[in-house]
């Protein structure tokens, strides 16, 4: 291992510089005298990106760079399974380790704040104990691979629409309780070696070069020595990002020396305007996380990707993580009728029934060694005794923006993005194909046993730069699925989607699976879910509301924002700690499914709950167990998730903040003992005054249960004593 500081004293001013800017679009400069070779960097949270030319978007194409597409970050929390996303960050890092890389740009762990942000495909719930919790195991699996980890973006980045220039203006209670726990986790417990800031500004500055962020919190409170890599375009200020701000700055854009932490900062220290060693600390940061990663020792993992260990454990997590929404009269799973004198008819219909999602998106798009659509998976389940006939049902018109232009990145920097909407085009050409398909579909219908529709989104809304403007599930599905209602008893609704969509057919329907982009084998997790060789266990990250007016970002008129004086947007987060099922539960806005939802083919019944209370104040350690039996009840294994919240007694808390969770496997029948142990930390609120965690003495509220809503235990503690933490 180098000595580096010495290897610090040996740099040229020159040659820090090269170290902490992008001298590619995916690396920053190496130093061959010194045989400092450059960090190498790769997208992102579903699979390590193609390969580009150095200096130019656009694609090696030289088919060396086929992965694994893994599931999305909201595909993977729904599991509600650590230790899946473990495995899940160990295939990321082998697989970025095998392609050669030194940090992998993920998880994506922002809070889905609205459910109209674009990138909530790539983030993984509203709730911060949970996407920490889930973080924190994915970073160590991608760490264990000589590769970084790099959690992003750093923080508050919360809405695409007009991200580069954004404001979020967030009390500070709200900021410490609700928007920065995950990342501590994820950071500090987790140990991410990396981690990105954020494109969107707080507290007046870019978060790329905010002091508070940056240098109070992360580093002075939290005492954080990793590095902070920029987004890609996200610094715009030498002097402030020297003193303050990222230690590596990267762009979207080819001309490398003009990066503010290039020519420019080099023009500022020549002329004495910035001392030299404001970015010595930079260079070793950058220089001991690339010790961490063995990249000066000739022994380092070679990782692997494409393995089959990658493929099924894959297979797995979407397994885990669809969810079941509906099932009245146990409707579902179908059987896959192996009668050859009287072969069973199925027909699919829907464009994800066959669309692929890996390539589109953004920056987290992958290119799949394979994808198995739903289709292609329902057939390979069902064999050769059933007959699987296939119709669009729905006309995708905006097929242009599905698989992202090659080079959108390259122009990702402008902030106002606007999709033109063209009502003759509609009107003449969009409608009339609506008609025929849902006509052709209609037709068809009396010729099949079963009908699955399979719609929800795809990467023209789920997707990076743009935000949506409504809940509504797109071309006309609504219509489509209203009249296969109408027209068979025999229909299974399948959603793909990244974030929650308005479903104004639900008392229609009487089977409803949804799931986010599922990964390469997708298509075989929800066949399998289908037909029974699953049982469900997957369990909603956000809650579905009825429709976009009742979210709370529209009840508090807070967002997307206002214009300012001074030139760009401002969004004031005025719903403050009420996010997602908090305020829902808070206000008792009823909901369409809520937080932690989800219906398994077994049944499951808890008893003998118990609350027993400890104060070791030897050690100023108080717990509080939650135990219960749970017990399957039916034939079949299966998997129950136990959610724990707890209610705070202070004003502007919500009813109940999740605090513990536990995925619990029983066989069928088969009884289990759980405890869920809280420490005073779980009660603890943040105290402007004091700048800490305290916990106040008062009566808590505990909550134990299935959902947000499906509370199957109540009950409160005395807590006499006041712990600061
Ligand atoms: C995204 C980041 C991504 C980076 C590099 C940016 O546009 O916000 O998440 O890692 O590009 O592709």
């Amino acid at each position: 291992m180098k000595n580096i500081q010495s290897l610090l004293k040996q740099l040229t001013i020159e040659e820090k510089i090269k170290i902490i800017h992008g001298n590619g679009l995916f690396q920053n400069g190496g130093i061959e005298r010194l045989n400092i070779p450059p960090l190498v960097m790769s997208d992102g949270p579903n699979g390590v990106r193609q390969e580009f030319q150095n200096d130019d978007w656009t694609p090696i194409n030289d088919s060396g760079d086929y992965v694994t597409w893994l599931p999305s970050n909201t595909c993977l929390a729904s599991t509600w399974n650590p230790e899946l996303a473990y495995y899940f960050g160990q295939i990321l890092g082998n697989e970025a380790r095998g392609r050669g890389k030194d940090v992998i740009l993920a998880p994506g762990i922002n809070i889905k704040r609205t459910p109209l942000c674009g990138r909530n495909f790539e983030y993984m719930s509203e709730d911060p104990i949970l996407t920490g919790t889930l973080a924190t195991s994915l970073v160590r699996g991608i760490q264990e691979n000589d590769v970084a980890a790099c959690v992003k973006h750093f923080a508050l980045n919360n809405q695409e629409f007009e991200r580069m220039s954004v404001e979020a203006e967030v009390d500070e209670k709200t900021l410490y309780e609700l928007y920065l726990p995950a990342f501590h986790e994820a950071l500090i417990e987790g140990g991410s070696l990396t981690v990105m800031g954020a494109y969107n500004r707080f507290d007046g500055d870019f978060c790329c070069e905010g002091k508070k962020l940056l240098q109070d919190i992360l580093r002075d409170e939290w005492h954080y020595d990793g590095v902070v890599v920029s987004d890609w375009g996200g610094v715009h200020n030498t002097e402030q990002t020297a003193l303050y701000g990222v230690d590596l700055e990267m762009s979207v854009t080819p001309d490398f020396d003009n990066y503010k932490l290039a020519e420019p900062l080099h023009e500022k220290i020549k002329s004495g305007e910035i001392p030299e060693s404001a970015i010595d600390n930079k260079v070793l940061r950058i220089l001991t996380l690339m010790s961490h990663l063995r990249m000066f020792s000739p022994v380092r993992r070679p990782g692997c990707f494409n393995v089959s260990r990658h493929q099924s454990i894959v297979e797995q997590i979407a397994e885990e993580g669809i969810v079941l929404l509906k099932n009245d009269k146990n409707y579902l799973p179908l059987s896959t009728g192996q009668n050859t004198q009287n072969p069973k008819k199925i027909l699919v219909v829907g464009d994800n029934a066959t669309r692929t999602h890996a390539c589109g998106g953004g920056s987290s798009e992958v290119k799949a060694l394979y994808d198995i659509s739903p289709l292609l998976g329902i057939r390979m389940a069902l064999g050769g005794n059933a007959r699987c006939d296939f119709l669009p049902g729905y006309y995708v018109d905006n097929e242009k923006n599905v698989c992202g232009e090659v080079d959108w990145q390259a122009d990702s920097l402008q902030t106002d993005y606007s999709k033109a909407e063209n009502q003759s085009q509609f009107e003449n050409e969009i409608l009339p194909k609506r008609k025929q398909y849902l006509k052709e579909v209609l037709d068809a219908v009396p010729g099949y046993d079963e009908v699955i529709f399979i719609g929800g989104l795809n990467h023209a809304y789920d997707t990076e730069g743009f935000d949506r403007t409504d809940m509504k599930l797109p071309y006309g599905q609504d219509e489509v699925i209203t009249a296969l209602s109408d027209a068979t008893e025999h229909l299974t609704v399948i959603l793909i989607h990244g974030s929650p969509v308005e479903m104004p057919w639900i008392d229609k329907v009487h089977s409803l699976i949804s799931t986010s982009y599922c990964g390469m084998n997708g298509g075989h997790a929800i066949a399998k879910v289908i037909f029974g060789a699953v049982n469900p266990s997957g369990r909603l990250t956000e809650t579905y509301p009825l429709c976009l007016a009742d979210t709370p970002t529209e009840a508090y008129h807070s967002y997307p924002g206002e214009m300012g004086e001074d030139g760009h947007r401002h969004v004031t987060y005025s719903e403050k700690l009420m996010v997602g099922y908090r305020y829902y539960t808070s206000k008792d806005i009823p909901v369409l499914f809520p937080f932690g939802y989800g219906l398994s083919y077994s049944t499951f019944v808890c008893r003998n709950f118990r609350v027993t209370q400890r104060n070791m104040s030897s050690i100023g350690e108080l717990q509080v167990t939650v135990s219960c039996e749970i017990q399957n009840t039916s034939s079949r294994d299966g998997k129950e998730t136990l959610q724990l919240y707890v209610g705070i007694p202070e004003p502007e808390q919500p009813k109940m903040s999740l605090r513990r969770f536990e995925k619990i496997s029983l066989k069928a029948t088969e009884t289990k003992e759980v405890s869920l142990i809280l420490t005073q930390k779980d009660f603890a609120t943040y105290s402007i005054k004091r700048k800490c965690f305290v916990t106040n003495p008062g009566t808590y509220e505990l909550y134990l249960g299935t959902s947000a809503l499906d509370i199957l235990y109540h009950t409160s503690i005395e807590i006499t004593q006041e712990y600061a933490l």
